[in-house]
């Protein structure tokens, strides 16, 4: 999946904002909108980035979007600490639905369309992995409440959810699970990992790709096009074989990755274990038979190796 070269010119990419690019998908979207000559604003809540505008949900969300005016929204942000929502179920109602309101809203009254991420988190995980259509049933806070925001989002005429899983990339620091098992290889620490989590892994360079080129082609964020996607890769695995796969390509030690059952675990969060995403429609929109994650791990290795040698 390289980025095309030369987008046409289109209308929703004109100037779009990416709220939370200090975030693991949204970094991607702002890098790949940047490195797209597109005039992208990015926001940063409490970790800053160079060329990244300082931006708080809980403040006055329409007096950013007025002075912008950006062409379309992508909302990355989101209180995404699974175990910790669990515990605060009023804050992540607030964070993840209450804030996403008024986003929403603008975004309603001025034809601006938005892009908003969801989860396979909806899904109970009980027969994974779920086409789009399939009943939702969220075990945990976390999931309840990105499942009350794709309503929300769904009241703005031109939107859409993709949902995503299990994300992965190398991203700006260690939040996220790849990035960790690369450091913890790299440094000999042990990395427990769930054996019995499954999901299909999403791989957020290709995501912006995918998503940007969809929109340019007019796939996306046009009328008549989908409203709700399921974008990963094919391959449902657990973290532990995800793990392994990175250890093998790194030349990394596998007896440092330790096997616990959710069971052991003891996470706060109920969570769902054969959950996943069916990627049949996004696809066929993307015109591809396949998306396999060992392609996509193979697209960030260099990156990978970088970090493992210390040189990123
Ligand atoms: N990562 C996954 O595996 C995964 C899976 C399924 C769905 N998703 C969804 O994908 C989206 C992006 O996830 P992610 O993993 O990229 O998240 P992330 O790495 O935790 O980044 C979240 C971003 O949101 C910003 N943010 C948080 N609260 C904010 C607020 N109140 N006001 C303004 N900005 C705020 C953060 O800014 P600072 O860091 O600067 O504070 C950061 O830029 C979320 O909607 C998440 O639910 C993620």
């Amino acid at each position: 999946m390289r980025p095309s070269s030369s987008g046409p010119p289109c209308a929703p990419l004109a100037r779009p904002l990416v709220i939370g690019a200090s975030g693991l998908v949204g970094g991607a979207f702002h890098a790949r909108l940047a490195a797209g000559g597109y005039a992208v604003t990015g926001t940063y809540r409490a970790n800053a980035r160079p060329g990244l505008e300082r931006f708080e949900l809980a403040g006055d969300s329409p007096a950013l979007l007025e002075r912008l005016r950006p062409s379309a929204v992508v909302l990355a942000s989101a209180l995404t600490h699974v175990d910790y929502c669990e515990n605060h179920e009023a804050e992540t109602l607030e964070r993840n639905v209450g804030q996403v309101r008024p986003v929403a809203a603008w975004c309603s009254s001025h034809g601006v369309p938005l892009v908003y991420f969801s989860t396979d988190y909806v899904f109970d995980g009980a027969a994974g992995p779920y086409d789009e259509d399939a009943p939702t049933r969220p075990l945990n806070v976390y999931g309840r409440s990105k499942l009350l925001a794709e309503q929300v989002v769904a009241s703005c005429p031109r939107h859409v959810v993709l949902r995503i899983t299990n994300v992965f990339d190398i991203g700006f620091d260690d939040r996220n699970f790849l990035h960790r098992c690369v450091t913890s290889l790299r440094d000999g620490q042990s990395l427990v990992v769930p054996s019995d989590q499954l999901a299909t892994p999403t791989y957020a360079t290709w995501l912006a790709d995918q998503t940007v080129r969809l929109v340019e082609a007019g796939r996306l964020l046009a009328d008549g096009s989908p409203q709700r996607l399921h974008a990963s890769c094919d391959d449902l695995v657990s973290r532990a074989d995800f793990a392994r796969r990175v250890a093998s390509r790194l030349g990394a030690d596998p007896a440092l990755i330790t096997l616990r059952t959710t069971a052991d675990l003891h996470q706060p969060a109920p969570r769902p274990l054969r959950a996943g995403l069916r990627n049949r429609r996004w696809k066929a929109l993307l015109g591809v038979e396949r998306l396999p994650l060992d392609e996509a791990l193979d697209d960030c290795l260099p990156r990978m190796r970088r970090l493992y040698a210390r040189t990123l």
